[in-house]
């Protein structure tokens, strides 16, 4: 068997399309249980239901479940080190919480063991690709960057942009934060497969002219992309009409400086009115949903079916440490959870396409990740179906697939999780 040439026996589950609302028994969703999943130099060459033969290294997996690598739109490294931090709503816990742990990312050494640990750990949840804000240490950013390369994976993020209403030593200028974006723009973007990211906090920590300068450097290059918060609490969007009395509203302060585009991805949008749904598909910028920070920091309940219908791009998040696990079956149990407030329900097949083709398409990513179409980069993990008593008594009373999968996202996490591969390697395998 060559080194090159990788096959992966278990239960494949991936999307053709996208699985429509309501829907549990989709034609989007395929499913071709015990095949091999078939990888040469690091890309999808195929699926065969037979043993490929002595050319491959083979790994069986009978019996597990196989996905495309989860997608994490929205989240934030630096904030492992504030995860599960108890009793405050946004805009306490920023200032109580996040904004000390992330001034020490100024430190190079605190910077770099930070990104390491986080993509690492990433990988053990079973997410092989993310976007994510480090802080507005230009250090945070190049580390991450440098992290994610030595894994060969698809990362985008870029250095936070804050020049007001944030603590000493947490904000930029204008000048200063255009020079950081440039070089690191110069340095990473489209190297590998990283891509930098526009990173405005959100509306209350830049000024007018820092939102104007974000935005020009998206116009002037489209292949850049753009991540913010936006509508997530409701003091935050008080504050932000205060702040931006001639904006219609929180997505019109982006949206007047050019920093809505088909590679922008929000964060939230909880608190958006028809108007803002109709900006944001018109742009073609995507909502990263995050449902357990919206449950975790009492935010609110964010309406999917509703930004769906008003044909806004859509991806899930887990948006640590507002969210509470890295988790995507976590996030998604409680994206469940969300809707069912709403008196609305997620069915397991449009929560995981959110999460992997969905996420992939929202981010013009999905001729290279989301799925196991033939050319895609092999970024895979492999799952077991049950972990526990528990879990395995109700898979096995499962009679069919929409409810067996269902239950596997309801009852498991990143214990259930046996591999991850990225672009065909092993970056991550559980301990026998
Ligand atoms: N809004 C501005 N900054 C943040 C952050 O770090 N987390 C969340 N959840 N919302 C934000
Ligand atoms: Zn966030």
């Amino acid at each position: 068997a060559t080194a090159d040439r990788l096959a992966l026996r278990g239960d494949l589950l991936d999307f053709t399309g996208t699985p429509a609302w309501g829907r549990v028994d989709d034609p989007a969703v395929r499913f071709r249980p015990d095949h091999w999943l078939l990888v040469d130099q690091g890309r999808v060459v195929g699926v065969a239901a037979e043993d490929p033969g002595e050319g491959w290294q083979r790994e069986d997996h009978r019996g597990r479940l196989i996905l495309p690598g989860f997608i994490d739109t929205h989240v934030h490294s630096p904030q492992l080190d504030v995860i599960a931090s108890y009793g405050t709503e946004l805009l306490d816990w920023l200032n109580t919480y996040t904004f000390p742990a992330e001034g020490r990312y100024a430190d190079p050494v605190v910077a770099q063991a930070g990104a390491e640990r986080f993509l690492d750990a990433l990988l053990a949840h079973g997410t092989t690709a993310a976007v994510v804000y480090p802080t507005v240490h230009k250090v945070s950013a190049d580390a991450l960057f440098e992290a994610a390369a030595r894994r060969g994976m698809r990362l985008i993020t870029g250095k936070v942009l804050m020049d007001r209403h944030a603590p000493d030593g947490l904000r930029d200028d204008v000048t200063q934060a255009e020079r950081d974006c440039r070089e690191l723009i110069e340095r990473h973007h489209r190297r590998e497969r990283l891509a930098y990211a526009v990173t405005v906090r959100f509306a209350p920590t830049s000024t007018p002219e820092q939102l104007a300068m974000a935005g020009r450097l998206c116009q002037q290059d489209p292949s850049l992309y753009m991540q913010t918060h936006v509508a997530e609490n409701r003091s935050e969007v008080d504050w932000v009409a205060k702040l931006f009395p001639d904006a219609r509203s929180y997505l019109d302060v982006y949206d007047r400086v050019g920093l809505l585009h088909p590679r922008s991805v929000l964060a939230h949008g909880i608190w958006l009115d028809d108007e803002d749904h109709a900006v944001l598909a018109r742009t073609g910028a995507q909502i990263a949903h995050c449902p357990s920070s919206n449950l975790f920091l009492g935010s609110g309940l964010f309406d999917w079916p509703r930004a769906e219908a008003a044909g806004v791009r859509l991806s899930v998040a887990s948006d640590v440490g507002g969210g509470t696990s890295l988790s995507t079956q976590r996030t998604l149990a409680d994206g469940y959870k969300v809707q069912a407030l709403n008196g609305q329900r997620l069915t397991a097949w449009c929560g995981l396409h959110a999460a992997t083709r969905g996420a992939a398409h929202a981010l013009g990513l999905s001729e290279e990740i989301g799925h196991f179409g033939v050319d895609t980069l092999a970024d895979v993990c492999v799952w077991d179906w049950a972990h526990g008593s528990v879990a395995e008594h109700r898979l096995s009373l499962a009679r069919e697939l929409h409810e067996k999968v269902f239950a596997w996202i309801t009852l498991s996490d990143e214990r259930n999780l046996v591999a991850s591969y990225v672009a065909g390697q092993a970056r991550y395998r559980r301990s026998p």
